[in-house]
């Protein structure tokens, strides 16, 4: 008889904090498409490319005022805790977490701080051709032609980590049976995905939605800030 717990969800990811990750998937991928086609699409790039920015500052604000599950406290662990993660993911264990495991967490913050190089490259890149970037004119022809060559060259590196990041998540849905991708879209975890039958949960706080609307006002407040120093 299907026992009522098995099935049981928790919440474990606040609203901001999912969106936050799948508007910038869709932003990533327009990134990269816009990038690509060039031309009159830069136009589109850089105004993406702002929102890109706002969002990771967005996030980084979070980080310290955002919901347990979403703050950096809960996300950076340990090299112990991120080798016990890997046992328990190699091994037979069953790796329990309401928010980023270890090695996960390690990756989301590799993800930020790449995506933070992407931006801050792309502000000082120019086409050669019709197009600069904000910060170009305050910067030297050397500086610009390092970060333009930064910029067609970091991305390569964000592929792979995506590529591993979309790989871990589909690892846990086959190999562990933990669906984490429907966890970021619905907010919810299974009960025992997050705490070993029969023991407490842990106490989550969620912080509300004005507030990180505030963050987000600030966070684009800080993007127009940047992009008006190149005037
Ligand atoms: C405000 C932020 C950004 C600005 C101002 C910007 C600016 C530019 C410029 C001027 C180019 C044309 C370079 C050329 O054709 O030589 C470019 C290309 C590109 N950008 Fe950005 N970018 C920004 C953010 C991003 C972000 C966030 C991503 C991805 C996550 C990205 C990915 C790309 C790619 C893939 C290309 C094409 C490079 C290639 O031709 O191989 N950019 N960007
Ligand atoms: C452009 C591509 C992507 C980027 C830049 C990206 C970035 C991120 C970031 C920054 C987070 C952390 C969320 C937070 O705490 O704020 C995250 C979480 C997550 N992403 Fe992605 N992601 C991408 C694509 C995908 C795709 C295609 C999938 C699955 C099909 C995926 C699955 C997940 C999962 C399952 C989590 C939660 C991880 C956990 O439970 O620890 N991501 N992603």
């Amino acid at each position: 008889m299907k026992d009522d717990r098995d099935t049981a969800t928790v919440r474990v990811w606040d609203v901001p904090t999912r969106l936050f990750k799948w508007a910038l998937v869709v932003l990533v991928v327009f990134q990269v498409v816009t990038g690509k086609l060039a031309g009159d699409w830069l136009k589109w790039h850089f105004w993406s490319g702002y929102a890109v920015l706002a969002l990771l500052i967005f996030r980084i604000l979070w980080g310290f005022v955002g919901s347990t599950t979403s703050r950096f406290s809960d996300l950076v662990k340990g090299p112990l805790a991120g080798l016990a993660h890997l046992r328990a993911l190699l091994g037979a264990g069953v790796p329990r977490e309401a928010g980023h495991n270890a090695v996960g967490g390690w990756m989301v913050l590799a993800l930020i701080l790449a995506l933070l190089v992407q931006v801050g490259s792309g502000l000082f890149a120019t086409d050669d051709i019709a197009t600069d970037g904000p910060l170009v004119a305050v910067a030297s022809e050397r500086w610009v032609k390092r970060m333009s060559t930064l910029h067609h060259l970091w991305i390569n590196l964000l592929y792979v980590m995506v590529a591993l990041h979309v790989l871990a998540a589909v690892l846990y849905l086959v190999v562990k049976k933990q669906n984490l991708i429907a966890a970021i879209i619905t907010g919810r975890k299974k009960r025992n995905d997050v705490a070993e039958p029969g023991a407490p949960l842990p106490a989550l706080r969620f912080r509300g939605n004005t507030l990180a609307l505030a963050c987000l006002a600030v966070a684009a407040a800080i993007v127009y800030g940047i992009v008006r120093i190149g005037g």
